[in-house]
């Protein structure tokens, strides 16, 4: 079974087709990215398939299940964590993730040890507004992830992170899909689709212009570069 069957999913904004006939699936397992330049449908993308958002047309389906209405037998499920980060308000670091622990029935040992996975012990006691936006972004994967769930999406995890926080979360999503676990992530970084995504969805204005492996991309294409194939399928630069 597929863990994502998406088919011709749209979501217009007034004029706008914001998600215009787009269809893939995700393996069981599998380490999946969405890429595309500002406003290309990654995020809409995203929140259609969780659920948080409505289609006008098309069929989507999460580890067999449909997702509207909100499906509650899905949420302990998926991990989900939106590209603005939100938080339960002037609670501390260390609280948050055993809050979300909590809702799951997760315990507190193993929450606390998602904030040492993250890089965040120094910054438990601290309150949410007081992280940086580096440190707010990882508490926002931790508590995504914190519940263990085998499907996990993540919007741009990795924009706010320095490049040490980076190759960390790096690591950290290689072992998630090594112990089994399906990810689905957008970023802007190419290089960073290169390390660590199996297959691709290269998408602009709400389409999917091309999906395959990078390394497929770039040799069916005959370029140098993940950049590369992003100029010659658009005549556009796309520079990271
Ligand atoms: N609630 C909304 N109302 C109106 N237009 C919207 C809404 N949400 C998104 N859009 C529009 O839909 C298009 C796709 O937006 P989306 O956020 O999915 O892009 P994205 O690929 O995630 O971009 P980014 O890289 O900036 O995160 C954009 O043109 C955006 O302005
Ligand atoms: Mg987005």
């Amino acid at each position: 079974m597929a863990a994502i069957e998406v088919r011709g999913l749209v979501k217009t904004y007034g004029a706008l087709r914001a998600v215009d006939d787009v269809s893939f699936s995700v393996a069981e397992g599998e380490f999946f990215g969405i890429i595309g330049p500002n406003g290309a449908g990654k995020t809409t993308v995203l929140e259609l398939v969780e659920g948080l958002r409505a289609p006008d047309s098309g069929e989507i389906r999460v580890l067999g299940q449909k997702v509207r209405p909100r499906n509650a037998a899905l949420m302990p499920r998926i991990g989900v964590q939106l590209q603005a980060s939100s938080f339960f308000e002037r609670l501390t670091a260390r609280e948050q993730i055993r809050t979300f622990a909590a809702l799951y029935d997760v315990s507190t040992a193993r929450a606390d040890a998602w904030l040492e996975r993250v890089g965040l012990v120094e910054k438990a006691g601290t309150r949410v507004e007081d992280l940086s936006g580096g440190q707010a972004q990882r508490l926002s994967i931790a508590c995504a992830l914190v519940h263990d769930p085998e499907l996990v999406f993540l919007d741009e995890p990795t924009a706010s992170l320095d490049p040490q926080a980076r190759h960390n979360l790096w690591d950290l999503l290689r072992g998630i899909q090594h112990a089994g676990r399906t990810v689905v992530l957008t970023t802007h970084y190419m290089e960073e689709a290169e390390a660590l995504c199996e297959r691709i969805a290269l998408m602009d204005q709400g389409r999917i212009l091309e999906l395959d492996s990078p390394r497929a991309l770039i040799e069916r294409l005959g370029v140098e570069s993940l950049d590369d194939v992003f100029l010659e399928l658009t005549g556009r630069a796309y520079r990271t």
